[in-house]
């Protein structure tokens, strides 16, 4: 089995794409490398000799992310000796993906599509940054919340666990008919209500205004006119002293696995041009109309705006 002692991560990374590129999905690669738990405080690229032998440190979090970046899951490492340990990779199988679902538009998210297995809750990368967004605008003072976009209610769940939910409205909207069937059984209370409706028809269903607004991953859709429906969400939708949380997806989602990284038209790899142009558009808009505007996240970035304006 290769060993890496005192290689640099440059090196590592061409020995592993060159060995994966030949290989099919499911393929496991294993290499021997310093334990990492050898040395406290060290910062990857510290060196340490143990035996005679010189090595590099890296920590797991390295080592987690050379597997995301050569689209791989990190298998469980393996005590090797006194001083190093197996770190494994398994290929992903990149054609596994439900960007590239077949399913007709308004089913794409629908309870037979491999998006339905995601819980993005259950991701700590997407979940802390949506529960520090929800902190933000204070959820807790809002009492009628708009969700565009809403699937099967996820977002809906981590409010309800962060927060009394009986003195507050819940408004759902999502086109996709199996999705809002989950939705609505999940949340059986009369102050939670689904519409299985187009968001570009929105004004049909006489909603009046709300305290919050969230959409994630919703507005950038194809069929959705992004810059039209969020401008008039803020004229037309929102409480004049209200926020809005907007998560835009910087992940794709691959055989099981999510992968930094926006998925981008007209690229085979991730670019991020889209969501840079979208969340700067949506920051200077809400600046302008006297919102406070934050942007954070990672995989998930978040616009968390609140407002000025009273
Ligand atoms: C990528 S999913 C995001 C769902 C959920 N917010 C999440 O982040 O997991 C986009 C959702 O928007 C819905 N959607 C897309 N275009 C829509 C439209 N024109 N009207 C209503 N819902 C729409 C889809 O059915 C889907 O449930």
């Amino acid at each position: 089995m290769k060993k890496f002692t005192n290689e640099s991560m440059q090196e590592i990374l061409e020995y592993l794409q060159n060995i994966l590129s030949t290989q099919k999905p499911e393929f496991i690669i294993s290499f021997e490398v310093l334990n990492p738990d050898i040395l406290n405080s060290a910062y990857a690229g510290e060196k340490t000799i143990i035996d005679n032998t010189e090595y590099i440190y890296r920590g797991y979090k390295s080592w987690s992310d050379l597997g995301e970046i050569l689209f791989c899951k990190m298998l469980t490492p393996k005590i090797n000796s006194a001083s190093t340990v197996i770190i494994s990779y398994q290929k992903l199988d990149i054609s596994d993906s439900f960007h590239k679902s077949t399913l007709e538009q308004k089913e794409k998210y629908g309870t037979k599509s491999e998006f339905f297995e995601i819980n993005k809750n259950e991701e700590p990368a997407f979940l802390a940054h949506y529960i520090k967004a929800l902190k933000n605008v204070d959820v807790s003072s809002k009492k009628r919340v708009l969700n565009l976009g809403i699937n099967s209610g996820d977002e809906f769940e981590v409010i309800k666990k962060l927060t009394s939910t009986s003195d507050k409205e819940f408004v759902g909207i999502d086109f996709c008919p199996s999705a809002i069937e989950v939705a609505k059984k999940r949340f059986e209370e009369e102050n939670f209500i689904f519409y299985n409706h187009d968001i570009n028809e929105l004004d049909s269903l006489n909603l009046d205004k709300f305290d919050l607004i969230i959409t994630i991953g919703t507005l950038q859709s194809s069929g959705l006119n992004f810059k039209v429906i969020f401008m008039s969400l803020i004229q037309n939708y929102l409480e004049m002293d209200g926020a809005i949380i907007l998560g835009f997806p910087n992940c794709r989602w691959i055989d099981g696995e999510m992968i930094y990284g926006a998925k981008a038209p007209n690229y085979s790899f991730s670019e991020m041009t889209l969501l840079y142009k979208d969340v700067y558009f949506c920051k200077k808009y809400l600046q302008q109309k006297k919102f406070r505007v934050t942007i954070t996240g990672k995989d998930y970035i978040f616009l968390t705006a609140t407002s000025i304006r009273k």
